[in-house]
């Protein structure tokens, strides 16, 4: 399998980040419920809220470099052509979710690292270590931050069940294939 994109499929660089970024933010939403609703003292898991924050913020931020280092990527190698099965207005509905989706992964840790900084959280990353505080204190900053995260999350939601639709409906009714294009050692 080639590493980067060629005419007609996706190579290794894009196939991995694919699946991480999916992997990481299916842990985001699962995380960001379950510790908005723990109340302090609960464990869920073994896991304290206050681990939850920790690892929901520590990821969230590990994502955002995966993202940066995926939209480089699409940047400087080349997009495969469409999969032939897609209709014109099929391919306009994905063109547009992909952007929404690429915005997403951006305003989703950026929008969560305003809120915790300009509401005095921080970020301890890992448990570690704690992050510098660019921004400093603000609860306008922070009131925004807050509401574009949780708005955006509903917004990357509904992007993400569209692009399954489409995904699905390809693979599992009209049989094409279309979900072996983002499999590992396949050309098409
Ligand atoms: C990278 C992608 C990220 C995704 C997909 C994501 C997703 C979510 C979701 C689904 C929630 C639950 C929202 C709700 O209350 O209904 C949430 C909450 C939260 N997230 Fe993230 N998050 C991400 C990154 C981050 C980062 C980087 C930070 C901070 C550095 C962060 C901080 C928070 C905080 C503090 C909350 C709780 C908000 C509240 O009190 O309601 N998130 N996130
Ligand atoms: C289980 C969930 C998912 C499945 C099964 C899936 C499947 C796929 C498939 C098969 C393609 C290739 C479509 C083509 O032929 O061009 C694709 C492309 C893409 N997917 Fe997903 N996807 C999933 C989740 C996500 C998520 C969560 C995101 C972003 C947050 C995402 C973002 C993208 C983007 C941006 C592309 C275009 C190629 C690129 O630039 O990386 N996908 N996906």
């Amino acid at each position: 399998m080639p590493l980067q994109n060629t005419s007609d499929s996706y190579g290794a660089f894009t196939k991995l980040f694919h699946w991480i970024i999916v992997i990481l933010f299916a842990w985001q939403y699962l995380s960001g419920n379950i510790m908005t609703e723990m109340q302090r003292g609960d464990v869920v898991a073994s896991l304290t809220q206050n681990d939850y924050y920790n690892w929901h913020k520590s990821i969230g931020l590990v994502a955002l470099a995966i993202a940066a280092f995926r939209l480089l990527n699409r940047y400087i190698g080349r997009l495969p052509g469409w999969a032939p099965t897609l209709s014109g207005g099929e391919k306009k509905v994905i063109h547009r979710l992909e952007q929404v989706l690429y915005l997403a992964m951006f305003v989703m840790p950026i929008s969560g690292f305003i809120y915790v900084m300009a509401g005095g959280f921080g970020v301890l990353m890992f448990g570690e270590f704690r992050l510098p505080d660019p921004i400093g204190r603000s609860e306008t900053l922070a009131f925004i931050g807050k509401w574009v995260h949780i708005v955006s999350g509903w917004v990357l939601a509904a992007a993400v069940a569209g692009h399954l639709f489409i995904v699905l409906r390809h693979q599992l009714f009209m049989k094409d294939g279309l979900l072996l294009r983002m499999l590992p050692a396949r050309r098409k």
